[in-house]
């Protein structure tokens, strides 16, 4: 027992049931489960155990030290780095087996370097092309070059494959995803043209695994739509089918009527016209409760009823409004998910905030416990 009231839920079958509905519609092309940013807050380790026991085929991840926490964990599948790393990184990431992304000649070289040092063979690079995300990757007319230096670099190194990232997938209208298909497909000649076989061809996150049949290819790289959410918040009705995994629920921990009149919180900017019952919930924007939620309409549930949260939400706490109901200490509070025949979810809280439920439930911060939920495979 954590000894806290708040706690994140994460619903394991949840998370299986969403990787096995994008493997179906996803295959051939085989499933890398992105656990990054501790597996989009759900926690990394659990989740890439039910992504994988639901026929993943490897992980992905941002950090060495994200994927150096996976095999500590007794994690033997293949994990991805997606994007070059700090040179201080690169022997854990050789030690550790896992996947480099490479998109220039010197963390190439880097990396052949290391492998030597090591007398590792074989080390598995994929190139990353920047077909229009501007964000990393290598020019497209950079990737023969690039191909050859990993060749050149064998037997220390091997070229596993080629991909690139979306940069409007979620908008199924925007002409851009198409336009990224085709630089990346001329990349891939490219590459046959010159002699050098690409490997594993991945483009698709999870708006492309869904709503871009022809960015599948031989692998896709799936987060947000695993976790059960979807990519853009606006737009929630292609995702029906996906069950979000994360909850976040905690207890009420104080109970006191208010007078009309009064206000409540730092700067007093929520005055009551009536008096009510009020209730305190242990949780707050160190948990990762946005502090604005309460000024844009957030609710919770307790009881089965959306009740509203009142006043600024403080670094610990946060008040709500229950009206004519009084609580009891201890009743059960949920901010995300489900209660009775109510749901609140993180892509109701980014619509609100104006931001996506990814940011959401990242924010779900490292002190809250997680409980797992739903039985091993
Ligand atoms: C390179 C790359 N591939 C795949 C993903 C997964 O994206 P999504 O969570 O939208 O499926 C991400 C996430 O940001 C990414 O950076």
């Amino acid at each position: 027992m954590s000894g806290r009231y708040s706690r994140v839920v994460v619903d394991l079958d949840a998370v299986r049931h969403n990787v096995r509905r994008l493997i179906d519609t996803s295959s051939p092309a085989r499933l890398m489960a992105v656990v990054k940013a501790n597996g989009y807050g759900h926690g990394a380790v659990r989740v890439a155990e039910a992504a994988l026991e639901a026929g993943a085929h490897g992980l992905c991840v941002a950090l060495v030290q994200e994927g150096v926490e996976l095999r500590r964990a007794g994690v033997e599948a293949p994990i991805l780095v997606l994007s070059e790393q700090p040179r201080d990184q690169v022997g854990d990431l050789v030690a550790h087996g896992l996947i480099a992304t490479a998109y220039t000649v010197a963390f190439i070289d880097a990396l052949a370097d290391e492998t030597r040092r090591r007398e590792v063979v074989g080390q598995e690079v994929h190139l990353k092309v920047d077909t229009g995300m501007n964000r990393v990757g290598a020019r497209p007319d950079a990737i023969v070059e690039l191909g050859g230096r990993v060749i050149a670099r064998s037997p220390q190194l091997s070229l596993g494959g080629v991909f690139t990232h979306l940069a409007c997938a979620d908008d199924v209208a925007s002409p851009v995803t198409a336009d990224q298909i085709r630089r990346f497909d001329s990349v891939v000649d490219d590459l046959h043209h010159a002699g050098i076989d690409p490997g594993w061809l991945h483009i698709a996150n999870s708006a492309g695994a869904v709503a871009h049949p022809d960015s599948r290819r031989d692998m896709v790289r799936v987060g947000i739509a695993m976790y059960g959410i979807a990519p853009d918040p606006s737009t929630p009705a292609a995702y029906a089918g996906f069950r979000p995994a994360l909850g976040l629920v905690s207890k009420v921990s104080y109970t006191k009527t208010v007078n009309a009149g009064e206000a409540i919180s730092y700067g007093h900017r929520h005055r009551f016209d009536r008096t009510t019952n009020v209730a305190t919930i242990p949780i707050g924007y160190a948990d990762g409760v946005p502090r604005r939620l309460s000024s844009v309409g957030g609710e919770v549930l307790i009881g089965g009823r959306r009740r509203p949260i009142v006043g600024v939400i403080t670094m610990d706490q946060l008040m709500v409004d229950t009206g004519d109901d009084r609580c009891a200490i201890g009743d059960e509070v949920v901010l995300l998910g489900r209660q009775g025949d109510e749901v609140v979810t993180a892509n109701e809280w980014a619509m609100a905030l104006g931001t996506i439920g990814y940011e959401i439930v990242c924010a779900m911060s490292a002190r809250l416990p997680r409980d797992y939920v739903g039985n091993a495979q």
